[in-house]
């Protein structure tokens, strides 16, 4: 996978809340492809954030991203059709979070979206044992779902390999993203082991020199 592009997915729970617009565009004119929507519903996961409204938003002004929707909500398969409608491009939902993994699956590629699956740091890449075929998108969880800011979990980024030796044993297309205490101190290494999808809050809207030096040091560590 080694020409596969790498998009650099802002997260905008990190953003200033009043400004996503202006948000979205500078991260857009500092060479990010992907901006990634955190939707979290207070049951999954103990925070509440985004509706569909916020992409509806985002969509409307015509941004021009691949928005990319991770879904931290119990009952997915009632939010894929209203975020689809509101312009999300990729839909990625917890395997913990329904018994009926592969019929969501097959909803959300019934939509037309990029299908997505996360798994949280302590599942292992073997619940995705059979419906590798249908995957667009595996996101593994760097830190627990919930909140930015967090700490990286080095012991869980060994997923990355496992699932990039196991998509070319069976020739799967789906892309590795990786959420979480993402930053350019292992952004490189995430890269080398296979993900192609990197989720970045802090690491870019925290940085001392604004987004631009957020996105530019993650650009950075990668030609190194
Ligand atoms: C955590 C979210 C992440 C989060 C990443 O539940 O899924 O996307 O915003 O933020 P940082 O990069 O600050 O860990
Ligand atoms: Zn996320």
């Amino acid at each position: 996978m080694h020409n596969t592009p790498i998009e650099l997915a802002p997260s905008l729970l990190a953003a200033d809340f009043s400004a996503f617009g202006d948000a979205a565009r500078r991260c857009l004119a500092a060479g990010c492809t992907w901006l990634h929507i955190d939707v979290m519903d207070g049951h999954f996961v103990p925070n509440l954030t985004f509706g569909p409204p916020l992409v509806k938003a985002l969509r409307s002004r015509e941004v021009d991203a691949v928005l990319d929707v991770h879904l931290m909500v119990s009952e997915p398969e009632k939010w894929i059709q209203p975020f689809r409608d509101a312009g999300a491009d990729a839909l990625t939902i917890h395997a913990e979070a329904t018994i009926h993994l592969h019929r969501v699956l097959q909803q959300i590629r019934a939509t037309g979206a990029l299908c997505g699956v996360a798994i949280n740091p302590a599942t292992p890449i073997s619940v995705l044992e059979h419906v590798g075929d249908l995957l667009d998108i595996v996101l593994v969880m760097t830190v627990n779902p919930g909140f930015g800011g967090q700490k990286f979990i080095g012991a869980v980024a060994e997923k990355v390999s496992l699932l990039a030796d196991w998509r070319e044993e069976n020739q799967f297309r789906f892309r590795i993203s990786v959420d979480g205490g993402v930053d350019a101190s292992n952004v490189r290494s995430l890269v080398t082991d296979g993900a192609s999808i990197l989720v970045a809050g802090s690491s870019i809207f925290g940085h001392e020199d604004g987004i631009e030096g957020g996105v530019n040091a993650l650009l950075k560590s990668l030609e190194s």
